[in-house]
């Protein structure tokens, strides 16, 4: 039953169920997809199709049946399989996007059974996942496949491998077998219901009015009622796959209209209504059935069409809305207007009339020269000539999923049999704020030959009259500039190539320009995987050392996993929505809530003098007012936060609260402008080893030079929120809270509220990813969430919607590295001086320089000193994120090694070689005793596995014979200390309960957040206790089972919860044990029930070794021990458009003796991805007035399928051992992220490959990330030579880099 405020809302909160995600709101991530079927009259068959439930309005599905993910299978009854082999398979982490993953491949299965990769690529390109990096998706999907591709897949066992240090051991490739899965049968699978079928074959319904308190829907029966209506309310838009106007469905009236796509004989006639999927399937179509010269401008179109949007949001979004958002970043209105395309529109008093697609039909941006009363009936797409010849080209901040930045559509025709332009269509997209005609260069070329001059002209042309100010919207203005003439060269090379394969006289392209011609392929991610088995000793029961899935996995696969958004409404429950600052620097004059108050189901507001304890949340005695009370310092800071029924009712009125400010000076956002303002926190922190002054006097060479390194969103799937329950009782509270460290989340309600922590529970399940974000800021957001639970004495939900997530909590901090470095002509580094600049925004919270600890990564640099200062600026603060400052630190240590070795005219790899530690027992530059043996085993397995001196060889071969692509190659080796640098957060606790049925309850301070430490903890208490892991269970973490524990954090959860369990375990075995030996006969349960009481819990709690820092004397034991690895990666690059694409990485990680191979290798490749994200794509942008811009996935992409090389290998070290640890295991949550660095290094290979032809320096600025602008524009060429950067301070840049 649909209430009235529901009308307008989409499927995603119609669902009660708790499968279907919020994970975006935009239909951009995919974790809220389901299959919609409906009957398709014209075919007479039933289509099943995916679609994002968050732009699903609900009213827009009459008729059809909708299947969530709780609707194929479950864990009580059945799985699916499709749900079944993703978890076994670990393609499931935190299990947020796995609903959504499931859905799109079941749905797949629904229409094609026997699916190809391609298919299963198409299938899960609109569905993102933050944790797993595709790769295990994907392994247990491609198990649909053929049997011959899965054949080829198969792992096998190495029987023995003869490592050099140690003793020989058992390899296995194999993470998971598919033995006794379910097989696939379609005739289980949910029938289409035939009271549907029975409505559809009746032809219309009638219309249908859907009439809320403040919207009305009208879904009219046909055209007529259609066009009628469109008189009655000119100004009420069309809705039809909602995925423009989305979550802006603020609007009157709503329309339907379903007009179907038909061939007619001068080309192909597209209904308006007709979906961008099945755009698709026509033009595919087309092309598959006539001749190839008509379809050249179809072939163009699904050029485009293929890396538009995802599966979900092609099979939603409609051509005619493409066509009448009017948005200049839409990519078919370029296509379609070189090909002359004509709109048959069509209104009530006018009837029907024809308009050419082109420039004139767009008046602004989001609007058209169409008539209030006018609908749009079709979209003719003409045949092409015979002597017509057309391309598509298009380039996004990712290569699929993602708006483009420039795209194009063009179109030449020639004098039949020669080369003589007759007639040239140019449109763009992206360079201004509508589609741009660039009319006066293509008169110019008519007539003319193609060839070198037309193409020197046409350049010369483009840039007179393609005008982008320096200023422009989007900013990137000379990329966008030069992809304008870099894709007409494209074209122009494209044709030259046709004409010559026709015979007409033109000039010859030179081989090596042909691979520019090539789009690149996109590719499922496979991989080699190898770990150590287990020894032959080990008892078969013990699940230690084995591959064993995600102990949530099903439950995760199936939609029963349960976050905190998931708990159904608590009686009485209200919902806070925060009010932040729209100012950087300003003082509160005042807070008018009043019109908010006004509104209905409003039930009151907070700022900070509702706060009954103190308004502040203390790190380390750094204060953080939860409220801004006189000040604010930063867009996104919170002010106040309103308390009403429902969401929409607080997010409504949360925009009525008035906020009058002063603004202040200073106001600066970036690191250089806090250098300028000397604006630095305190301590300022240095390491120092050796004399760094004297070595300069005696080194070869020295050179000076920066590296600056963007920050970073965690963009985990699930946003920041919690439910807060009081419980009316001496002041109890309860919180479900996404917090990765629940005590200090405890810690600061309690303060906040005046009362004592032991009145306060807090409950963690599970989070959908964290990566450190969920430490701090969900601290304060469930104080404010539990301040408003006291005020009104109700249950309160805060669940922040993504953009406000992105805005408010900020991520990782943004670096600037400064370094100066001596070092001799044969490569070796005597002395480097780092300052590391990082932006710490408005407050410290955990800021401070872990950075420099990190910094010498694998080098014996004998004299090394780094500052760390952080700046002070009016952002919103920076905080922890995974790897948390080493990522960051160990990149610029890299770019020193680079950039040495290029002034040295040396293979980076030789001098990363000739300076890494190399005697067994080292010391880090803060004095800790290390070996460097198994960095050093990494490092050669890599090389070795990688065949990275083969292919440098083919490397340079293929980049001499090719001038627009280049490939480049690049090998790390990686130290990452493991543990905090602050002794006291290194400790573990657990409480482990035997009940009188034999089974057991492990409660544990760490948080599930998709790491699978939970899952670790179930295989040590089971290895102990002598139980299998079925009869253990893990429910929670609360603090009222195990208080003050420490943040699941630093790679060190499980050292610390797994050390306490084993040793809770052990002690409750140590009672056991005299009563086992003397009853051998009895069963577990037996014992446990004789036993009893003494026997059955123990609560343990485990101190690590002392580490500490005396950062007075640069000495310390700062961490536990280290983790070590090596990665190597091959990259190629478009030097025309900057787009890359990752071909193959192989890793090779020391992680001890794994507890368990396949969720470490799931958080290597999880870690490499987010890493790929952090250097090449992922690009927060700011206004000048520090407003962040990027706030959804819509403009922050974070890596798409698309982006994972296709080649993933990776190996755990054999015999590797670690004495610190759990049996022997190491930390793995954060070391990987940095691997990916490689991907940023070989990158700068193959620009510096495209740079050396050109006769220009290998030694060139490339900051991180190393986007396809970066890329593009440090290819210099002729190209980039036309769109120079203007001077700064001559203009107002659209954004900064902060
Ligand atoms: C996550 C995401 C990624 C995307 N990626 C891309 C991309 O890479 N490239 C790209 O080109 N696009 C992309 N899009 C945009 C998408 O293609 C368009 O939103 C879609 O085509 C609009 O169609 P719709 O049916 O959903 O329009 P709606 O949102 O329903 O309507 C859009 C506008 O068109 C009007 N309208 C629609 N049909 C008619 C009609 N028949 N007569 C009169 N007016 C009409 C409506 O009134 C409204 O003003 C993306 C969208 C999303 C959400
Ligand atoms: S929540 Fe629907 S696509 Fe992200
Ligand atoms: S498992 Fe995919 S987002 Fe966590």
């Amino acid at each position: 039953m649909l209430s009235q405020n529901h009308l307008h809302v989409s499927l995603l909160y119609i669902v009660l169920l708790t499968g279907t995600k919020y994970g975006c709101g935009g239909g951009g991530c995919g974790a809220c997809t389901v299959m919609v079927s409906k009957y398709d009259q014209l075919n007479n068959r039933v289509l099943h199709y995916t679609v994002n439930a968050c732009l699903q309005p609900i009213c827009t599905l009459h008729g059809a049946a909708v299947v969530t993910v709780e609707g194929i299978g479950s864990t009580k009854t059945k799985l699916h399989p499709v749900q079944e082999r993703i978890a076994k398979a670990h393609g499931s982490q935190c299990g947020f996007c796995t609903p959504g993953m499931v859905m799109s491949m079941y749905t797949l299965l629904r229409n094609k059974p026997h699916p190809t990769m391609e298919d299963i690529r198409e299938a899960l390109g609109g569905n993102l996942c933050r944790c797993t990096g595709y790769r295990p998706i994907i392994d247990g999907f491609k198990t649909f496949c053929d049997v011959r591709v899965v054949e080829m897949m198969t792992p096998g066992k190495n029987d023995c491998v003869l490592n050099k240090y140690l003793i020989p051991c058992q390899i296995s490739e194999e993470l998971f077998h598919m033995d006794n899965v379910l097989p696939l049968d379609p005739s289980q699978d949910l029938i289409f219901p035939p009271e549907l079928m029975i409505m559809g074959k009746k032809r219309a319904c009638g219309s249908l009015c859907f009439q809320g308190d403040r919207l009305k829907l009208i879904s009219p029966v046909d055209l007529t009622n259609l066009l009628e209506l469109k008189t009655e309310y000119p100004e009420a838009p069309v809705v039809v796959g909602n995925t423009t106007i989305g979550i802006n469905l603020l609007t009157f009236q709503l329309f339907v209209i379903y007009l179907l796509c038909v061939y007619v004989h001068a080309g192909v006639s597209m209904g308006a209504v007709c979906t961008l999927s099945s755009l698709k399937d026509e033009m595919e179509r087309a092309v598959r059935e006539m001749e190839a010269e008509r379809t050249r401008g179809y072939q163009a179109l699904l050029q485009t069409l293929r890396c538009l949007a995802g599966k979900q949001i092609r099979n939603m979004a409609t051509i005619g809305g493409n066509i009448l958002s009017a948005n200049p970043k839409y990519d078919l209105n370029s296509v379609l207007a070189a090909l002359d395309c004509t709109l048959q529109v069509m209104s009530k008093e006018n009837g029907t009339r024809a308009i050419t697609l082109n420039e004139e039909l767009f008046t602004g941006f989001g609007k058209t020269a169409l008539r209030p009363d006018e609908v749009l009936l079709s979209i003719d797409i003409p045949y092409s000539k015979p002597w017509e010849f057309v391309s598509a080209f298009r380039q996004a901040q990712r290569r699929e999923f993602a708006f483009s930045i420039v795209n194009a559509g063009m179109k030449v025709l020639f004098r039949e049999g020669t080369n003589i332009v007759e007639s040239l269509n140019i449109y763009y997209g992206g360079v201004g704020p509508t589609l741009v005609k660039v009319g006066r260069t293509c008169q110019k070329l008519v007539g003319r030959s193609w060839g070198e001059e037309l193409l020197a002209d046409a350049c010369r042309l483009l840039e007179e009259e393609v005008e982008l100010s320096d200023s422009a919207h989007g900013g990137k203005v000379e990329y966008r500039k030069t992809l304008t003439t870099s894709f007409f060269f494209k074209f122009y090379m494209q044709v030259l190539q046709e004409l010559r394969e026709r015979d007409v006289n033109v000039c010859l392209l030179p081989l090596e320009y042909l691979s520019a011609l090539k789009p690149f392929k996109n590719e499922v991610p496979q991989g080699h995987h190898s770990f150590q088995l287990v020894s032959n000793a080990q008892s078969s029961q013990d699940p230690v050392g084995h591959p064993m899935m995600h102990q949530a996995a099903f439950h995760q696969a199936t939609g029963e996993a349960q976050y905190y958004d998931d708990i159904p409404a608590v009686q009485g429950e209200l919902f806070v929505y925060m009010v932040t600052s729209t100012r950087a620097h300003a003082k509160i004059i005042n807070i008018d809530p009043s019109e908010a108050l006004g509104m209905t189901g409003v039930v009151t507001f907070l700022s900070a003098g509702d706060v009954p304890g103190q308004n502040r949340r203390m790190l380390f005695n750094n204060p953080e007012e939860l409220f801004a009370e006189e000040e604010v310092s930063c867009v996104g800071q919170i002010i106040g936060a309103v308390v009403a029924e429902s969401r929409e009712q607080a997010r409504r009125a949360a925009q009525m609260v008035k906020v009058t400010y002063q603004d202040l000076l200073p106001v600066f956002f970036t690191i250089e402008e806090a250098i300028q303002h000397q604006s630095f926190f305190d301590p300022k922190r240095k390491l120092e080893r050796g004399d760094v002054g004297k070595a300069f006097e005696t080194v070869d060479q020295i050179l000076e030079d920066e590296i600056y390194l963007g920050g970073q969103e965690h963009f985990y799937m699930e946003t920041q929120g919690l439910i807060a329950v009081p419980k009316g009782e001496n002041g109890e509270l309860e919180l479900f809270v996404a917090s990765q460290h629940s005590a200090y989340t405890q810690e600061v309600v309690g303060i906040t509220l005046g009362i004592d922590s032991n009145k306060i529970t807090c409950h963690v399940r599970r989070l959908g990813g964290a990566f450190g974000g969920k430490v701090m800021k969900i601290a304060s957001l469930s104080a404010i969430t539990a301040t408003a639970a006291v005020k009104t004495g109700r249950p309160v939900r805060c669940v922040l919607e993504r953009g406000d997530d992105m805005l408010i909590t900020s991520g990782r901090h943004p670096f600037l590295g400064k370094y100066k470095v001596g070092y001799n002509n044969d490569g070796t580094i005597m002395a480097a001086d780092i300052t590391y600049y990082s932006n710490g925004g408005c407050t410290l919270n955990e800021s401070l320089a872990v950075t420099l600890l990190h910094m010498d990564n694998g080098y014996k640099i004998p004299n090394l000193r780094g500052r760390g200062l952080v700046c002070k600026t009016y952002l919103p603060s920076y905080t922890a994120f995974r790897g948390f400052g080493g990522p960051q630190g160990l990149m610029v240590m890299e770019s020193v090694l680079h950039e040495v070795a290029v002034k040295c005219g040396l293979p980076p790899q030789k001098v990363r070689e000739i300076n890494m530690y190399r005697e067994e027992e080292c010391y880090t530059h803060h004095k800790q005793l290390f070996s460097p043996r198994d960095m050093l085993r990494c490092w050669d397995e890599c090389l070795d596995k990688a065949g990275y001196h083969d292919r440098l060889q083919a490397i340079q071969q293929f980049n001499t014979s090719n001038r627009w692509k280049k490939r480049g190659i690049s090998a790390v080796p990686m130290k990452f200390g493991v543990g905090f640098s602050k002794g006291f957060f290194n400790q573990g606790a657990a409480l482990v309960n035997i009940y009188k049925d034999g089974s057991v309850l492990v409660a544990h301070g760490g948080t599930e957040m998709g790491q699978g430490i939970n899952t670790k903890a179930l295989q040590i208490a089971s290895r102990i206790l002598k139980v299998p892991m079925s009869s253990i269970h893990i429910k929670e973490t609360c603090t009222g089972n195990v208080p003050n524990a420490a943040p699941s954090a630093a790679s060190f959860g499980t050292d610390a919860v797994g050390m306490a369990v084993k040793d809770a375990c052990e002690k409750l075995m140590r009672r056991l044990k005299p009563f086992m030996e003397n009853h051998p006969k009895y069963t577990w349960q037996q014992w446990v029930i004789n036993k009893h009481p003494p026997g059955y819990k123990k609560v343990n709690i485990m101190m690590g070794p002392h580490t500490d820092m005396d950062w007075e004397n640069s000495e310390g034991p700062a961490y536990y021990y280290f983790t070590f690895g090596a990665c190597c990666s091959e990259v190629e690059i478009d030097c025309l458009t900057g787009d890359h694409k990752n071909l193959r990485t192989d890793i090779v990680m020391d992680v001890g003796r794994s507890l368990n191979p396949a969720l470490d290798i799931g958080q290597i490749e999880g870690g490499f991805v987010q890493g790929i994200g952090l250097y090449t794509i992922e690009e927060l942008q700011f206004s000048l007035e520090g407003v962040l811009m990027t706030r959804g996935p819509s403009q922050y992409k974070i890596p798409a399928l698309c982006d994972v090389p296709p080649q993933f290998n990776v190996h755990l070290l054999a015999n590797a051992q670690n004495p610190h640890a759990i049996y022997r295991s190491k930390g793995i949550g954060e070391p990987p992220v940095f691997l990916a660095s490689t991907i940023f290094f070989a990158i700068k290979e193959a620009v510096a490959a495209a740079r050396r032809e050109r006769g220009l320096g290998d030694s060139f600025p490339l900051s991180s990330p190393a986007t396809a602008e970066r890329i593009r524009m440090a290819c210099e060429d002729q190209f980039t030579e036309m769109a120079p950067s203007p001077k700064k301070g001559t203009f107002k840049p659209w954004s900064i880099n902060i």
